[in-house]
């Protein structure tokens, strides 16, 4: 057999993919060092699939129908570039490899700038949805030359997740734009969760609610505007008993984040175009603070935080927090959204941010209904620079962002750290000021250091000698 398609890495993400291509028609070989990886891979392949596992890369490459087309799913950093160099004497010129893991997109551009002069195609794309999408259905964001996207669009719409028949999947742009946009979909994950858990804080520590309560509101979330996988999975977490003890087991979680740096790859890069992202830094920052818990506890011992339960009525107060949790929402995509629209202009990607929403819809972590709302924005204006400029979404957040400030000034006043829901509703205050107060940092800079200042009334750079 000619075989339509290889992965190289046959870990929970490159066999789940791998096993998806067979289940839709295609004829797929895989390639791992470790034999049992090969093995159980034909074990776990849907009768009737043509599913082969090989040893060496020699046997994976030849048989292989031409031009080429294999994945590799192995982890991001040198096992990449090792990979990279051990193919490079077997493929010829006009094979495309993938790079579906989660590389740092300065590396996919090196890597794009030093194989494409060698005649092969290179991408990088982004997968999103875990082991479980992975097999039905991830949201995939593929970036590169568009003739080596022609060559995988079929068999990448086939096996992407399905929103309103269209797939979710589509050509992100040029160069690392792949590895880009799953860059900041990993930022703007970091922030919803941040939310939620914030969000979480004050329906627990202020208003006491139990585990099953809890349950429930996040059950009934999900069932409208907060639709989402994250509000999803959150349901479910507070129904899982722990084997061991028997209690809830979200209760017996350490409470320390880890994590693997794409969020704060997202931050860095915000920093260094320049972008605000304010939301994904302090989720990022949060993660940061969780994990010094020794610290904490001493903290906690001086300081002694008085979390006052939260009175009211729980039910308005529940749709109160819902709200909050929306607008807050609404405000991370906004940030991760213009950074996209911005660094497709930077770095020149031509990242097709309609594209990006819709297959966003489905298949990836932060997929919710909401990403609806945004490809109507996009479609009607791909140049949009902000989503919050939209007539429709301004609406929504006109109806919702009072929620938001309210939910603040109460878990403010019941010390309840909500630094995620504060940064969004502060992004959403300095977004829609007229007029900042950052005259009087321009005047402060031209005091101490004569950095000059622009006027209001006429054109150019000024200087003045302050209190002479
Ligand atoms: C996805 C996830 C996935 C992974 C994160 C975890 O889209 O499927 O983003 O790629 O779960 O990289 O990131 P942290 O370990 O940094 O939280």
């Amino acid at each position: 057999t000619v075989f339509d398609f290889g992965m190289i890495g046959l870990g929970v993400m490159g066999r789940n993919l791998l096993l998806n291509m067979a289940d839709h028609g295609f004829s797929v070989i895989g390639f791992d060092k470790d034999s049992q990886k090969t093995g159980s891979l034909e074990a776990a392949a849907t009768k009737g699939t043509t599913v082969k596992g090989v040893g060496t890369l020699e046997e994976m490459v030849q048989q292989l129908a031409k031009p080429r087309k294999l994945m590799m799913l192995v982890p991001a950093g040198k096992p990449v570039d090792d990979v990279i160099e051990s193919l490079l004497p077997l493929l010829e010129k006009g094979d495309v490899v993938i790079d579906g893991g989660n590389s740092h997109y300065t590396d996919t551009l090196r890597r794009v700038n030093y194989l494409h002069p060698k005649g092969f195609h290179f991408m990088g794309m982004g997968v999103s949805g875990g082991e479980h999408g992975a097999r039905t259905g991830p949201s995939m964001m593929p970036g590169g030359d568009k003739e080596a996207y022609d060559h995988v669009k079929p068999l990448l719409e086939a096996i992407a997740a399905k929103v309103n028949n269209e797939p979710c999947t589509a050509y992100m742009g040029k160069d690392a734009a792949g590895h880009y946009v799953k860059m900041v979909h990993n930022g703007i994950e970091y922030a919803i969760m941040q939310l939620i858990s914030e969000i979480y804080d004050i329906l627990k520590r202020g208003l006491g609610f139990s585990n099953s309560e809890l349950h429930e509101v996040f059950k009934q979330w999900n069932e409208g505007e907060l639709q989402s996988y994250l509000v999803e999975i959150t349901r479910d977490i507070f129904l899982q008993k722990d084997d061991v003890t028997g209690k809830d087991l979200v209760d017996v979680i350490l409470d320390k984040a880890g994590s693997k740096g794409t969020g704060k790859w997202t931050s860095q890069d915000a920093m260094e175009l320049p972008i605000a992202i304010p939301t994904i830094d302090t989720a990022v920052a949060f993660r940061t603070i969780s994990g010094v818990k020794a610290e904490r506890v001493e903290a906690a011992k001086i300081y002694a935080p008085n979390v006052t339960p939260v009175s009211g009525d729980k039910k308005a107060i529940t749709a109160q927090v819902g709200e909050a949790l929306y607008a807050a929402i609404i405000f991370c995509y906004a940030q991760g959204l213009s950074m996209l629209h911005n660094a497709s202009a930077e770095l020149k990607m031509d990242i097709p941010l309609q594209d990006v929403v819709k297959s966003w819809r489905g298949g990836c972590i932060i997929r919710s209904v909401l990403l609806q709302d945004f490809y109507k924005a996009y479609s009607a204006n791909p140049q949009l620079p902000n989503v919050l400029l939209d007539g429709s979404l301004a609406n929504i957040v006109k109806a919702k962002q009072g929620s938001l400030r309210k939910t603040i000034l109460s878990a403010v006043e019941h010390n309840i750290p909500v630094g995620g829901l504060m940064s969004a509703l502060a992004y959403f205050d300095a977004y829609t000021t007229e007029r900042m107060p950052t005259n009087l940092i321009q005047a402060q800079r031209d005091f101490f250091g004569a950095h000059t200042y622009q006027r209001i009334d006429k054109e150019g750079s000024f200087h003045t000698e302050w209190g002479a």
